[in-house]
């Protein structure tokens, strides 16, 4: 029979926590983070070590998502793309602040094992939280819509997946559909031609307000939280308010950014190895 592809981390109801384990599980992921962003290395589950960034959120675009956590208080959280696992835990020291969870945090990556050896899903067992998370390792192209089959709503979504244009705007439909009224989105790399086209899109077209911004690249925000409007806006059925970018940057391809590299210390040698014919996975 096939497994189930999230057999470790499961939809099931999850146990009640105490505010006073929630509050412990925030310092411990308070204290993790800081440690991270002093010395940006990760173990994985293949023994190496692995640099955070530049795939991971950087101390300024996590802050956002720490402040948008506590101003939104959701009860129901998702994430697309975990890589080594920064804004997971991100999210999670954010939620536990706030007392314990109401339901576990939604994570969707396809490439966790294959691609970032299980990095985070390490950092999460270690710091004793993993059983917070219902994770999948599949791509949002497929979770995504039968989560709208299912009916799931969520007040908070991060998407940080695929940076592709087609990926992006997918993600972000999905992610509206699954919005509650008055939910936040937070899209990465706002400064990407595909995701600013995704905001402009979903102001233009959905009416969302942008409600918190940080960072600054290539003149544009770096990440973006946008609030879904608490009524659908009106539209026909050939509806379109055109969102054309006259502001385009140019063309920007970065495979390498999304390929973990083991760092120098690790393996000076498998290095070059691990570098040679990367190419963005596909999911
Ligand atoms: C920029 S990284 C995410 C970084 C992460 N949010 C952090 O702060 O550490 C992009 C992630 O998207 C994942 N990804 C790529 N294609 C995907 C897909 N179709 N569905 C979900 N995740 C995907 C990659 O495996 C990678 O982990």
């Amino acid at each position: 029979m096939k497994q189930p592809r999230n057999k470790n981390l499961s939809r099931e109801a999850m146990q009640p926590i105490s505010p006073k384990w929630a509050a412990q599980a925030s310092r411990r992921l308070h204290a993790y983070l800081d440690a991270l962003a002093a010395s940006p290395k990760l173990v994985a589950d293949d023994g190496r070590l692995y640099d955070v960034y530049p795939v991971g959120l950087t101390p300024e675009r996590a802050g956002l998502l720490v402040e948008v956590c506590r101003s939104a208080r959701p009860r129901a959280t998702l994430e697309v793309g975990m890589a080594l696992g920064v804004s997971t835990l991100t999210i999670l020291e954010a939620l536990l602040e706030g007392g314990p969870m109401a339901s576990r945090h939604v994570v969707i990556d396809p490439f966790q094992q294959s691609q970032w050896r299980n990095a985070a899903r390490r950092s999460l067992r270690l710091l004793g939280v993993e059983e917070l998370v219902e994770f999948y390792e599949e791509s949002s192209l497929a979770v995504l819509p039968r989560m709208v089959g299912e009916g799931r709503r969520f007040d908070l979504i991060f998407v940080d997946g695929n940076h592709r244009f087609d990926y992006a705007f997918v993600d972000f439909r999905f992610a509206h559909e699954l919005l509650t009224a008055g939910g936040v989105v937070v899209l990465d790399d706002t400064w990407l031609d595909a995701l600013h086209l995704t905001v402009r899109y979903a102001e233009t077209n959905l009416g969302y307000t942008i409600c918190a911004a940080a960072g600054r690249t290539m003149g544009r925000p770096a990440i973006l939280a946008l609030r879904k409007p608490a009524e659908e806006p009106r539209r026909g059925c050939s509806h379109f308010e055109s969102c054309g970018c006259q502001d385009f940057v140019p063309f920007f391809d970065g495979p390498d950014a999304v390929v973990p590299v083991p760092s120098e210390e690790a393996d000076l040698g498998r290095r070059a190895d691990g570098m040679a014919g990367v190419e963005c996975a596909e999911a």
